[in-house]
């Protein structure tokens, strides 16, 4: 947060390192340059480029880099965790490719990578994503490489969500796998918000031309100088053991919540991520988000797969760990939200419930303070 408040967001410097349209630019190159180097190394990736400013505009680069508009490519189906990037109809993916969603299987809710490979021979797709936004399973990229390399085409991993997981190896890497490899930096690696892609080194004049100039104009160097904030970070052991608890934490939670009745999308979670299924409490994930967040607990609504309701009211609703851990709460603390959480959906539109829980979050978070008394993040 200091880098991204600093002076750097005054400098304008389109192009890249050594290459600028603008003068004055050697302090903002060392900055990027740094960025860049340390995304290299933490990922063990060939090329960085360090500018999107969001994930989806990373994704966007990478399809303008490798395909033509009206070209076919596949991706995780939205009502079943994938990103609207992946193929949404009013989304530039949908827009102007020709987008055919991959889906969970019914009994499990783990990817369907047969389907994905049925697919892929059938529409003999440009590239393939692997990745999304609400799947608490392990993504198995050496399968998708697989697959790709069956019908030559490209892969991409959208490691938006397990960025931070996979740098601190709680996830398998897609590196050795993916052509591609897109990420946000404000999610599990706990940066400022923004986007990055990797890719190897022969895809790298490509891939920057396509971000700028292609689709962005300056960059941010602020957001990119907290960028190389966030990537040292993540290169430290606290990192490792703050992820090694998000995952720890997630399936504590998981399993309190399956101990208070909650149905759980493909049984629990090998992530930092939870689905729960509402439908046999009759609530919808729109009434839960909202009876929770009066109780001081934000989580979102989200479609769970083959929902019947449509994503405004969906069926369920997605709780992540990353932000309680990074207040250092652990298992004791998963199974009183787990409790919490409970209490509030047994009793929907109990005032008094929803008023005593507020209480006992507030209690815990001041157990747990975000910032130390010096305004950093608290440490072990
Ligand atoms: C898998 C995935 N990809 C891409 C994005 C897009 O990121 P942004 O919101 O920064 O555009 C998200 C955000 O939710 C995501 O979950």
């Amino acid at each position: 947060m200091e880098a991204q408040g600093s002076i750097l967001t005054n400098k304008y410097a389109e192009g890249y390192p050594g290459r600028r349209y603008y003068g004055g630019c050697v302090h903002v190159d060392v900055v990027e340059d740094i960025a860049r180097r340390r995304a290299c190394s933490l990922f063990g990736a060939e090329h960085a480029n360090v500018q999107p400013h969001s994930g989806t505009q990373a994704n966007m680069a990478v399809f303008f880099s490798v395909l033509e508009a009206g070209d076919a490519y596949l991706g995780m189906d939205l009502a079943h965790g994938g990103h609207l990037s992946m193929g949404h109809p009013k989304s530039f993916s949908g827009i102007l490719y020709r987008a055919t969603p991959y889906s969970v299987r019914r009994d499990d809710h783990r990817i369907d990578y047969d389907q994905v490979r049925d697919l892929a021979r059938k529409h003999r797709p440009k590239m393939i994503i692997a990745g999304a936004s609400a799947y608490p399973r392990t993504i198995d990229y050496a399968l998708f490489g697989e697959i790709a390399r069956e019908v030559n085409a490209y892969l991409m991993a959208d490691v938006a969500h397990l960025a931070g997981l996979i740098v601190a190896e709680q996830h398998p890497s897609p590196i050795p796998h993916a052509d591609f490899v897109t990420t946000t930096t404000h999610k599990t690696l706990r940066g400022p918000r923004g986007g990055m892609v990797l890719c190897r080194k022969e895809l790298a004049a490509k891939l920057d031309s396509c971000i700028f100039p292609g689709m962005q104009g300056g960059p941010l160097m602020h957001v990119i100088a907290a960028k190389a904030v966030a990537l040292a970070e993540a290169a430290t052991p606290g990192f490792r053991e703050y992820q090694k608890l998000v995952v720890e934490n997630a399936k504590a939670l998981a399993e309190a919540l399956l101990e208070e009745g909650f149905t759980l999308v493909s049984g629990g979670t090998d992530n930092h991520l939870i689905l729960v299924d509402l439908t046999a409490f009759g609530l919808t994930g729109a009434a839960a988000q909202d009876m929770l967040e009066q109780a001081g607990m934000t989580v979102n609504k989200n479609s769970i797969p083959f929902d019947p309701l449509p994503p405004a009211m969906s069926s369920g609703i997605r709780i992540g760990t990353p932000a309680v851990t990074t207040r250092w709460m652990g298992p004791p603390e998963m199974r009183i939200i787990a409790r919490l959480i409970a209490r509030v959906l047994t009793n929907p539109g109990d005032e008094t419930i929803i008023a005593r829980v507020a209480e006992q979050v507030t209690e815990l978070c001041s157990r747990f303070p975000l910032y130390a008394e010096d305004g950093h993040r608290t440490n072990r």
